[in-house]
């Protein structure tokens, strides 16, 4: 049985089920029977640059090739979704700046550390990383620190827009305009101010791969937002536990606004914020305030 009938190689039921599962557990994206279209118009652009006539030879080329780790990171690359913008979802960035970052502050300096680590896993082109960045900067708060923003994606292609730093209108849609100061304009777009980039680090990484996520060291919050929503249950299981790995202890989880852990992880506790709420790894219990009697 073949799915469409269109230019290019159809992809049958039962190859766009072979792919979809190596793919997921490659990356943890999950593809549902009833998107299989997208994933043969989308893979259709592999097989012409690979000259390969068929899915069916596709998978096996994923299988067996000596270049197959390779061919899944370009197969991941065409099948991800990579949507994002600067100051997406306003009213959780608020409550990040108002109230997360005083209350890491306090914590780091309780240890005697002026360091603030923050990572966004599944940072795309870069604008969430950045929005963070200028976020840290105009609290004031964090003068004189070590402050570092990690970027990580699977797409190389995207990382290297982030690390560009310049971008044009669509990038702006949710823009709030006192932030407009950390732009320069060049001929290609909007440049992010430099002062604003040397706080930004980008590295490529699966997030599916938990040894290699250690890179990434211990950080303070994390924001993993619109990432998870395209996983199966097990695959958002898995990266759950490697970003509370991750995590300093206190430290906090943003996700995005129509995601939660409600089945994916009772390891969290839940920070109930003004106007939000985020997910918190527990302090240790030595280090809890003593119960009023
Ligand atoms: C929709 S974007 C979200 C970007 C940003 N976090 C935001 O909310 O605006 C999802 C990103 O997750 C990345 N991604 C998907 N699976 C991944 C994986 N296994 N490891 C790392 N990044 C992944 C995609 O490449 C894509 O750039």
């Amino acid at each position: 049985m073949t799915l469409l009938h269109d230019a290019g190689p159809s992809l049958g039921l039962q190859d766009f089920r072979l792919l979809r599962d190596l793919v997921n557990r490659f990356c943890g994206i999950y593809f549902a029977d009833d998107s299989a279209y997208i994933v043969e118009r989308r893979l259709r652009e592999r097989l012409r640059e690979l000259g390969i006539d068929t899915f069916e030879e596709y998978y096996r080329y994923l299988q067996y090739h000596p270049r197959a780790e390779a061919e899944l990171e370009a197969a991941a690359e065409v099948l991800t979704t990579n949507e994002t913008y600067f100051f997406r979802e306003a009213y959780q960035l608020r409550a990040f700046a108002d109230e997360i970052l005083p209350a890491v502050r306090a914590r780091a300096l309780s240890r005697g550390a002026k360091r603030l680590d923050i990572w966004s896993a599944g940072c795309s082109s870069g604008e969430e990383v950045y929005t963070i960045a200028m976020l840290i900067d105009s609290t004031g708060f964090f003068e004189g620190w070590d402050v570092r923003v990690f970027g990580n994606d699977i797409s190389r292609r995207v990382l290297r827009k982030a690390r560009s730093a310049t971008y044009g209108r669509a990038s702006f849609r949710a823009m709030i305009p006192d932030y407009e100061r950390y732009f320069i304009d060049t001929e290609e777009g909007k440049q992010v101010h430099p002062r604003i980039r040397s706080m930004c680090h980008f590295g490529h990484l699966n997030l599916m791969n938990e040894r290699r996520a250690a890179i990434v060291g211990r950080v303070d919050v994390t924001f993993c937002r619109n990432v998870l929503i395209y996983f199966d249950d097990a695959s958002r299981r898995k990266v759950l536990d490697t970003i509370y790995q991750r995590l300093n202890r206190g430290g906090y989880l943003l996700l995005g606004h129509s995601e939660s852990l409600l089945h994916s992880s009772t390891a969290f506790e839940i920070a109930q914020l003004t106007t939000d709420i985020a997910y918190r790894r527990p302090l240790p219990y030595t280090d809890l305030p003593p119960r009023r009697s």
